[in-house]
């Protein structure tokens, strides 16, 4: 069975409809979210419609969290705040109870874990080979038959092993066979912002039983989400973001 692992939408519905029109066009048979589905950009209900709609599961991120109150917007830059200020208003009741319905963590089967960011922690950013380590033996404390750990949050697709023997190996985003003594984090990137300077879509596909990675890029129109964000006047796209320019990185620096 192959899943495709979907991550930090962010309210870019027409860069999820890509990703999901891609997805079908291969052989993948679950698909699943790592959160951050809405915030940032401005489609948020049709975002969330198109989930429902396809009945994708997921985990709930921080900016999930910040939309229905249950986290506050302090940690997010000024653009990141007004964006959730923004879809604050115009979530409906029902959109909000599907945030709110959002588990923390998704078990799939394979030995496979699904968070936002780390267990328990939908905010921190896994990012030095120590904090892989020990999230590893963290998850292998919460749950001593998962292998794989499918995390999101900072926008950028990467494979990090940690070995039986604690070394940690950071493998770039390209097609690989994970290695079965591994203990391995697969970041798919981010569907509706990207921030490695492609602002193509990004996902990734994993089948449990072949240990087989492939990482993706999908292009779609990404001005029609940036006029669509500066109409209601939040000015960011794609291409900005953390990784858009050193002050972009230090003002909005919250995935
Ligand atoms: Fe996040
Ligand atoms: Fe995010």
């Amino acid at each position: 069975m192959r899943f495709a692992i979907l991550s930090d939408i962010h309210a870019n519905c027409d860069a999820l409809a890509a990703v999901l029109a891609d997805v079908n066009r291969q052989d993948v048979q679950v698909v699943v979210h790592l959160g951050d589905v809405v915030g940032y950009n401005t489609r948020p209900r049709e975002t969330l419609a198109l989930l429902r709609e396809h009945a994708i599961a997921g985990v709930r991120g921080n900016h999930d969290l910040m939309a229905i109150g249950k986290l506050p917007a302090d940690q997010c830059g000024p653009v990141g705040r007004k964006a959730i200020s923004w879809t604050r208003k115009v979530l409906t009741e029902s959109d909000c109870d599907y945030l709110a319905s959002l588990p923390a963590e998704l078990r799939l089967a394979g030995g496979m874990l699904c968070v936002h960011s780390a267990l328990g922690d939908p905010v921190v950013r896994l990012h030095s080979r120590e904090q892989f380590a020990e999230e590893a033996e963290v998850l292998l404390q919460f749950d001593a038959e998962l292998r794989v750990c499918f995390t999101g949050h900072t926008h950028l697709a990467q494979l990090v092993e940690v070995g039986a023997n604690g070394v940690v190996r950071r493998v770039p985003a390209a097609d690989v066979e994970l290695d079965p003594e591994a203990f391995c984090f697969i970041n798919p990137g981010s569907v509706g912002q990207p921030r490695d300077g492609d602002e193509r879509a990004a996902y990734a596909v994993f089948d449990p039983d072949t240990r087989r990675l492939s990482f993706h890029r999908v292009a779609y129109d990404a001005r029609r989400i940036m006029r669509d964000n500066a109409r209601r006047g939040i000015k960011i796209g794609p291409r900005t973001g953390a990784t858009g320019s050193l002050l972009a990185r230090l003002l909005d620096a919250a995935p």
